[in-house]
């Protein structure tokens, strides 16, 4: 156990696992990056020190010695789900980078919307979903400009390597807190009060479709996207992997399709001759059909 003096100052107890060598380090942050992507540099270390104190006490450990060899071997296989799941950094909101929500409510969904009303299927994803926000600030969109949505062909993906912010958005229920960045009118209409907090209303949960999927891994997915938001994911990653998944996502839009990306991110590599640039981390997949 370890006492919190501020956020950032905390000194072991006797007992307490207090050392994380850089070798151990090295074996976590390897294991981290060839599973999920993430990277580790280590300036890191303190926060995976940190993040892992949680999993040593939960294993009933008292080293990250021992927990470093656990996770290696044959019995520890799950712990690496956990692993990733401890490091992985989720932080989101509803309606966060509300500029993506503007430009998508403005200038995307009229003509997705036409799109349905002619009985054509319409797909949104939301890859690296965390707690299902992102997904559900898109579903508030799409249901307040067109109630009759879920008589349409129209579904959200959301996505994601952590299976406990998985379940956290299909659960839908959040804090007050939370819940407050959107606006009154979306609050009554989209949610019900419930014991810790506000529940996203069936209605509206019935439009996301929670999975997991890893990135990193080959996409199970049966089709292409109008919509794509992978926001502040990849950013984690190395260049080489980005410059990879920002082709796969490329492949993954329908022509014309949309891709919106986190503030700190831009697309690299050579995705970025197939997207048109059309706002500030916002990109629109050329019609590559119309080369021909
Ligand atoms: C900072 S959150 C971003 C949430 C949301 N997109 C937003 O911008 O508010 C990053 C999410 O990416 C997920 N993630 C990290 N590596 C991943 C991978 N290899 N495959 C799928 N999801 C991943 C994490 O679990 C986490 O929930």
């Amino acid at each position: 156990m370890s006492v919190a003096l501020r956020k950032d100052v905390q000194f072991a107890l006797p007992g307490e696992p207090d050392e994380l060598s850089t070798k151990d380090f090295e074996v976590v942050a390897s294991l981290v990056h060839e599973a999920s992507g993430i990277q580790l540099n280590d300036r890191k270390r303190g926060l995976v020190k940190s993040r892992l104190q949680k999993r040593l006490r939960t294993l009933q450990l008292s080293s990250f010695a021992e927990y470093v060899a656990y996770v290696q071997s044959s019995e520890g296989h799950d712990e690496l789900e956990e692993l990733i799941c401890a490091i992985s950094t989720n932080v989101t909101s509803f309606d966060r980078e509300p500029h993506h929500f503007e430009h998508f409510r403005g200038q995307v969904l009229p003509g997705l919307i036409e799109k349905l009303k002619r009985g054509q299927s319409v797909r949104l994803w939301s890859a690296g979903c965390s707690n299902g926000s992102e997904a559900y600030t898109l579903a508030f969109s799409v249901i307040e400009a067109f109630p009759d949505v879920s008589r349409a062909d129209f579904l959200i993906l959301a996505t994601d390597i952590d299976k406990y912010s998985l379940a956290a958005g299909q659960q839908g229920i959040y804090s007050e807190d939370l819940v407050s960045k959107l606006s009154s009118k979306t609050i009554q209409n989209g949610f019900e009060a419930v014991e810790g907090g506000y529940q996203v209303s069936e209605r509206v949960r019935s439009l996301v479709r929670f999975k997991y999927l890893n990135l990193m891994e080959p996409w199970p997915l049966r089709r292409n996207y109008e919509v794509i938001f992978c926001r502040n994911v990849l950013i984690y990653f190395s260049q080489e992997r980005q410059t990879t998944l920002f082709s796969q996502f490329a492949d993954r839009l329908v022509p014309g399709g949309h891709f919106y990306i986190g503030h700190s991110e831009r697309v690299i590599g050579p995705a970025n001759s197939r997207f048109s640039s059309i706002g500030l981390t916002t990109y629109q997949l050329e019609d590559e059909r119309r080369r021909v």
